[in-house]
């Protein structure tokens, strides 16, 4: 293994972490993203570089499949900069999209990315994920939530948190799909990244709320890294 991947796997939690012992996780991941950045170096998925790798319709294209309308109120959870959310800010009435991450910062880079006139017309609400901006979005009743390319990034030891978080925005019509990469056991693919075996995600959510129904659909099966590419779908 190169230095820098050790580093990037091994070393630079533990680090960050003797220097803030107190500090939540999440505080970690936009600190290491923002460090990247400041240096600028490109991020993939968050910043001026973000590119959508599979194309920026990715997510709008499957939950238009499940029926999404104009009106509902959508959240995008862990939404980044905005890479995969034009095509859905642009689809939705105004004000009915709300965008939650971890730093304002990205959020910040989301409107660059959108454009005043975007922004001017449809009025998406961005929040930082913390209790006020949490409680906001409940408050907006969410018909849809959707996080791609964000389960990924949880690990263990806030695992079950995430999906409280999430599970909290939801009422009784909610659905949310949430998308990740399944393998049989744990995997940890590069320095902030997982893959979840579905299993953990099924005992989680029904850990949280015996009451949730979990259907889980393939996007695509990688066979040589032995990934499966899905998405879970969660309602009552
Ligand atoms: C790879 S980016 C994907 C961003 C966006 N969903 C996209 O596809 O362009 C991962 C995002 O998840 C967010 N994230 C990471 N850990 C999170 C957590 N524990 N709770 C909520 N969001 C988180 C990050 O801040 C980041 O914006």
């Amino acid at each position: 293994m190169r230095l820098g991947k050790f580093y990037r796997r091994h070393l630079r939690y533990p680090l960050w972490r003797l220097t803030h012992p107190f500090t939540r996780y999440e505080a970690y991941y936009a600190w290491v993203v923002t460090q990247k950045l400041k240096r600028g170096r490109k991020h993939p998925a968050i910043g001026p570089h973000a590119y959508a790798a599979r194309g920026e319709r990715e997510m709008i294209d499957v939950l238009l499949r499940h029926g999404l309308q104009p009106q509902q109120v959508v959240v995008d959870y862990g939404c980044g900069s905005l890479r995969l959310a034009r095509p859905l800010v642009e689809f939705l009435a105004p004000g009915k999209f709300w965008g939650l991450d971890l730093a304002q910062d990205f959020l910040d880079a989301g409107l660059v990315h959108l454009g005043p006139a975007l922004h001017g017309e449809k009025r998406p609400n961005l929040r930082v994920i913390d209790d006020a901006g949490l409680a906001a979005a409940k408050t907006a009743r969410p018909d849809v939530i959707a996080a791609w390319h964000v389960l990924g990034k949880v690990p263990d030891q806030i695992f079950e948190d995430f999906f409280r978080n999430i599970v909290g925005l939801m009422h009784p019509g909610t659905r949310a799909y949430l998308q990740f990469e399944d393998t049989p056991t744990r995997r940890q693919l590069h320095g902030l990244a997982w893959s979840i075996p579905r299993q953990m995600l099924l005992d989680t959510l029904a850990r949280i709320d015996p009451g949730l129904r979990v259907t889980i659909h393939e996007i695509k099966h990688n066979r040589h890294r032995g990934i499966r590419y899905v998405y879970a779908e969660v309602g009552y």
